[in-house]
Parts: structure tokens; C-alpha cells; sequence
């Protein structure tokens, strides 16, 4: 058994301590905003926050978020109001919207470290989050605009 917080509820989940906490998030919980892109951490489609840092959930096992407090996209604001979201939605950043949650998952992060972030930040800090509709820049100007 494992048990954690996930957008500040507790849950206790009966599965293989190995068992992506990808799978857990969508198949047990069934929260579906987190994607699977790749499986091995190289796309940032299942980008979360564990312990408020952004985190690839398809390479985190179950056992290691024992304790811990999980956010997803549905938790990162109950109205959808977080500034990255209104930024997402004002700029209109999605194509396809599928690597969309992992996106704003990391880019919540990127503007609590970075209150005044350059495009040098941005770059780096969203670099490992991949978009095949290639809307870097919009993410781009919406980071900024969420950071104002
Ligand atoms: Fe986890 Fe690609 S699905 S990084």
C-alpha cells in the first residue's frame, strides 16, 4: 500500500511499488489531464508536481511518492484561474493540446523560480517539455505573460 496527497486529497493505492505513477494518476484515480507521451522521461507529456517540483510521473515509481503531495493539472487550480492557465488560454497556445497539461505543469513551476524570466530561462527551463504542433512560441510569450 501506498499512500499520498494528490490535489490535497489523501488516497491509498493498492498496486506494485514499481508501477509508474503515471498509470496510478490515470488508471486507479482516474485523473486523465496527465498524457503519456514516451514512457521514459524524454517528452514531459506527464510532467506533474510532486512536492511542488515539476516531476516525469511515466519514470516515478509508486513507492517513491509515499507520503508525498501530488499535484496534477486538475489540481493546479480548481477554476483553472492559475495565471499559466490564463495565459494558456488567452494566447490561445494549444494545436492539438495533447502535451498541453505537461506544458503547464512545467511552466507553473518555471515562473515560481523565475518571477522575471528571459527567454534564456524559458528556454532552458521548457526545454524538455516537447510539442509536436512546435507552439514554442507561443508557450514562450504565454510564460511571459503569465509571469507579468
Ligand atoms: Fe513521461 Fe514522456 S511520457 S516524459
Amino acid at each position: 500500500m501506498t499512500s499520498f496527497h494528490i490535489n490535497g486529497r489523501a488516497v491509498t493505492v493498492d498496486a506494485e511499488e514499481d508501477t509508474p505513477l503515471l498509470w496510478v494518476i490515470r488508471d486507479v484515480i482516474g485523473l486523465t489531464g496527465t498524457k503519456f507521451g514516451c514512457g521514459i522521461g524524454m517528452c514531459g507529456a506527464c510532467t506533474v508536481h510532486v512536492g511542488g517540483r515539476p516531476t516525469r510521473s511515466c519514470i516515478t515509481p509508486l513507492a517513491s511518492v509515499d507520503g508525498a503531495k501530488v499535484t496534477t493539472i486538475e489540481g493546479l487550480d480548481p477554476e483553472s484561474q492559475h495565471p499559466v492557465q490564463k495565459a494558456w488560454a488567452n494566447l490561445q497556445v494549444p494545436q492539438c493540446g495533447y502535451c498541453q497539461s505537461g506544458q503547464i505543469m512545467q511552466a507553473a513551476s518555471l515562473i515560481k523560480d523565475f518571477p522575471f524570466p528571459t527567454d534564456q530561462d524559458i528556454d532552458a527551463v521548457m526545454a524538455g517539455n516537447l510539442c509536436r504542433c512546435m507552439t514554442y512560441v507561443r508557450i514562450r510569450n504565454a510564460v511571459k505573460q503569465a509571469a507579468a
